[in-house]
């Protein structure tokens, strides 16, 4: 997650009432990855909702400290079971997800609003503007915010935006340090097509696009 992406979920989250929890943080990482790594996700996004005393369960497909559950959204059993493992959720946060998949977008979109009994929010958020990067696919989805939207065309957007972050060098550097970022650079001959994900594009700023939606219970009244 980008540090400007985080401050995107975080106005998202500040505006959910109380009730819109607990929150299930899918392909959420290790503990280290949002602690350490990018220590903005943590403080932008889960300090003030542990401030706020919701609860928030962190799933992911790879057991890891700091994963609470592990499950493949992609199966049909790891969803049905999902409830019972965890109690109800009411809203999905699913941030740089959607790109690693072997389904379809539109398959994932409709695993995701599955996955909460009743009505629910689900936060999407996938980069637009960003090199390859398998983990360990990248199926090369770069929606915009609209072209992610529509994918959730049964339910209400609330809210859409194309989050611009840095530059994509300075991106790539705060992952692996400017020396083994340069030194990367020039190796295009060693795993040239992860090479060429970390060099396009370099000098524009990276985007993610953005998303909140609405899952209303059948016949509820919205
Ligand atoms: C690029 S990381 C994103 C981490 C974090 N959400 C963020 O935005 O920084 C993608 C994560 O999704 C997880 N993942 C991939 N496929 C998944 C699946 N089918 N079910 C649950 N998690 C999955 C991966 O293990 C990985 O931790």
């Amino acid at each position: 997650v980008l540090e400007e992406e985080a401050h995107w979920i975080r106005t998202v989250l500040d505006e959910l009432p109380d009730d819109a929890f607990p929150l299930l943080n899918l392909g959420s990482g290790a503990r280290a990855v949002r602690e350490r790594n990018e220590p903005y996700a943590d403080r932008l996004i889960f300090q003030p909702l542990a401030a706020r005393g919701v609860r928030v369960i962190h799933a992911d497909i790879k057991a890891a400290e700091g994963v609470d559950v592990v499950l493949d959204f992609t199966s049909a059993t790891d969803r049905a079971t999902l409830a019972g493992r965890v109690g109800p959720v009411r809203t999905i946060a699913c941030s740089n997800v959607l790109e690693h998949l072997s389904i379809s977008p539109a398959d994932a979109a409709a695993h995701l609003l599955d996955m909460c009994p009743g009505s629910c929010f689900v936060i999407v958020t996938v980069p637009k503007r960003f090199g390859y990067h398998p983990d360990p696919v990248d199926n090369g989805f770069r929606p915009t915010a609209d072209e992610l939207a529509t994918l959730f065309s049964g339910s209400v957007v609330l809210r859409k935006a194309d989050v611009r972050g840095p530059i994509l060098a300075v991106v790539q550097a705060s992952y692996q340090g400017w020396l083994r970022y340069l030194v990367r650079v020039l190796m295009p001959f060693y795993k040239p097509h992860v090479w060429w994900g970390q060099v396009t594009w370099f000098w524009r700023r990276a985007e993610v696009a953005c998303v909140l939606v609405r899952k209303d219970e059948p016949g509820a009244d919205s």
